[in-house]
C-alpha cells in the first residue's frame, strides 16, 4: 500500500505501531516557522509545537543547515570518546544556564533527564525518599512516572513505583511537616505546572519551598523540560524567581525537535559525580549536540528570549477581548475558556489551528514559538472566537482528551 492520502497514512500507522496515543486525525509531512502542513497540502497554524517542543519555530534554519552537515561529518559517538562539538555546546549551554549551575549530563528525552536527576540526588545524599507536587507531571519511565501524579499514568504500575510523597502545589506548611517527618532525597516540581492546565504559583512559594529544602538537606529539582531555553523569558525559570535548585532539567526545545535532554547540576553535585553513577549510548551524540548548538546560538543571535513577555501580554490582551483568561508566562500559556475545550479544540483543528488540552477541562494549552509573528497571534484569535461561536457552551463534540 502506498501511502497517499491522510487516510492512508493512518490506517497504515495504527496497524503497525502501538496505540498507546491519542492522535489528532492529521497526517503532517513539512513544517516551517508556526506552521506545518499536512500530506494534502492543507496549512496548519501550530500553537502546540508538537508537545511543546519547537520554541523557535519549525525547522528554524540554522538548525537544519547544523543537523544536515554534521549528518554528513560525523553522526554519531559515544561518551566512549571527546568530541569539540559536544565540548563546545556544553559550554554555550552551561554560559546560558543561572551561574551556580556547574556541569551538564547529556541524555535522550525529559523523562531521562529526570531520572539522571532523581537517581544523583539519591546518591548523594545517601536518602530514597522524594517528595512531588499534586498535578505535576514528570515522564513516563517507572523512576520519573514514581513522582508523576494521576491514576491514569500511576494505577497499572502502582506497585513498582518507588514511595513518593505528594503535596498540594502552592502548599508550603505541608511541604515543611513532610520534610520535617521524613528525610527526603529531593523535592521536584515543574515551576509552571503545564499538563495540570499551566497552573504557577507567587514567585515567594518557590523561594520557601528552596528555604525548606535547604533547611532539611533535601535537593531542590526543578523540571524545567517545558519551561526552560527559553519559553518563559530566561533560559531557566529559575532566574526570574530568584530561586537556586540544585539540579534543572530540560529537554522538549533543547534540540528544536532532535531528542535530547540534560540534567544540569550545581558545583556540589558535579564535584560528586562519579564514573558510572549513570549513562546512555545516545547521550550527547554528534547529531543531539549539532542541534542544540544551533538552537542555543539562535535564541542568542535572534534575542528570541526577550521577546517571551511580549508575546504573552500581546496573547493575554487578545484573550480578555474574547472574555477568556490566561495563565502562564512567556510561550507557556493556558487559556481558561470557562467551559469544556474539546469541542472548541475539535472546531479549531477544522479551522487550521492546533491546541493542545490539559488535566483541567477548561483550559487548552498553547506553546506558540518566541518566533511567533503579531499577525500569527491575530489569526490565533480570529479562528478561537469563530470556534467558541461555532460551539455551545455544553456540546459534546469529538476531540482529543489530553494532549
Ligand atoms: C514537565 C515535563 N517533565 C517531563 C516530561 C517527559 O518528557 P519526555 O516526554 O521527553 O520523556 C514532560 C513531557 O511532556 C514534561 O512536560
Amino acid at each position: 500500500m502506498t501511502v497517499s492520502t491522510t487516510s492512508d497514512a493512518i490506517s497504515l500507522e495504527d496497524r503497525y505501531t502501538l496505540r498507546t496515543y491519542s492522535k489528532l486525525p492529521v497526517a503532517l509531512e513539512r513544517g516551517e516557522g508556526s506552521y506545518v502542513w499536512d500530506d494534502e497540502g492543507n496549512r496548519y497554524l501550530d500553537f502546540y509545537g508538537g508537545h511543546c517542543v519547537t520554541a523557535i519555530g519549525h525547522c528554524p534554519p540554522r538548525v537544519s543547515k547544523a543537523i544536515a552537515d554534521q549528518a554528513r561529518r560525523l553522526m554519531f559517538y559515544s561518551n566512549a570518546v571527546y568530541s569539540p562539538l559536544r565540548a563546545e555546546t556544553a559550554r554555550a549551554m552551561m554560559e546560558l544556564a543561572p551561574p551556580h549551575l556547574a556541569q551538564v549530563f547529556f541524555c535522550n528525552s525529559g523523562t531521562e533527564a529526570n531520572e539522571a536527576a532523581l537517581k544523583l540526588a539519591r546518591k548523594f545524599t545517601r536518602r530514597m525518599h522524594v517528595v512531588s507536587m499534586t498535578g505535576g507531571f514528570h515522564g513516563r519511565t517507572l523512576g520519573s512516572l514514581a513522582v508523576t501524579d494521576g491514576d491514569s499514568y500511576r494505577s497499572p504500575f502502582e506497585s513498582l513505583l518507588a514511595e513518593t510523597s505528594f503535596v498540594p502545589f502552592g502548599d508550603i506548611a505541608t511541604l515543611e511537616r513532610t520534610l520535617a517527618k521524613t528525610p527526603t532525597a529531593a523535592v521536584i516540581l515543574e515551576p509552571i505546572q503545564s499538563m495540570a492546565g499551566i497552573v504557577m504559583a507567587d514567585k515567594e512559594y518557590y523561594q520557601a519551598v528552596a528555604r525548606a529544602c535547604r533547611d532539611h538537606g533535601t535537593l531542590l529539582i526543578f523540571d524545567e523540560i517545558q519551561t526552560g531555553v527559553g519559553r518563559t523569558g530566561s533560559f531557566s525559570i529559575s532566574t526570574q524567581l530568584d530561586v537556586q535548585p540544585d539540579i534543572v532539567t530540560m529537554a522538549k526545545s533543547l534540540g528544536s525537535g532532535v531528542p535530547v535532554g540534560a540534567t544540569l547540576v550545581n558545583q556540589t553535585l558535579a564535584d560528586a559525580a562519579q564514573y558510572g553513577d549513570q549513562g546512555t549510548t545516545f547521550g550527547g551524540g554528534m547529531i543531539a549536540m549539532a542541534a542544540v548548538r544551533a538552537t542555543l546560538d539562535t535564541l542568542i543571535a535572534d534575542e528570541l528570549m526577550s521577546r517571551a513577555p511580549q508575546v504573552f501580554d500581546h496573547i493575554s490582551a487578545a484573550a480578555a477581548e474574547l472574555g477568556v483568561t490566561c495563565s502562564g508566562k512567556g510561550c507557556l500559556i493556558g487559556i481558561d475558556l470557562g467551559r469544556p475545550t474539546k469541542p472548541v479544540r475539535a472546531a479549531l483543528l477544522k479551522r487550521g489551528v492546533l491546541v493542545g488540552g490539559s488535566a483541567n477541562p477548561n483550559v487548552i494549552r498553547i506553546f506558540p514559538p518566541l518566533t511567533v509573528e503579531d499577525s500569527e497571534i491575530d489569526e490565533f484569535f480570529g479562528a478561537l472566537g469563530a470556534a467558541l461561536d461555532a460551539t455551545t457552551a455544553d456540546a459534546a463534540g469529538p476531540g482529543r482528551t489530553d494532549g
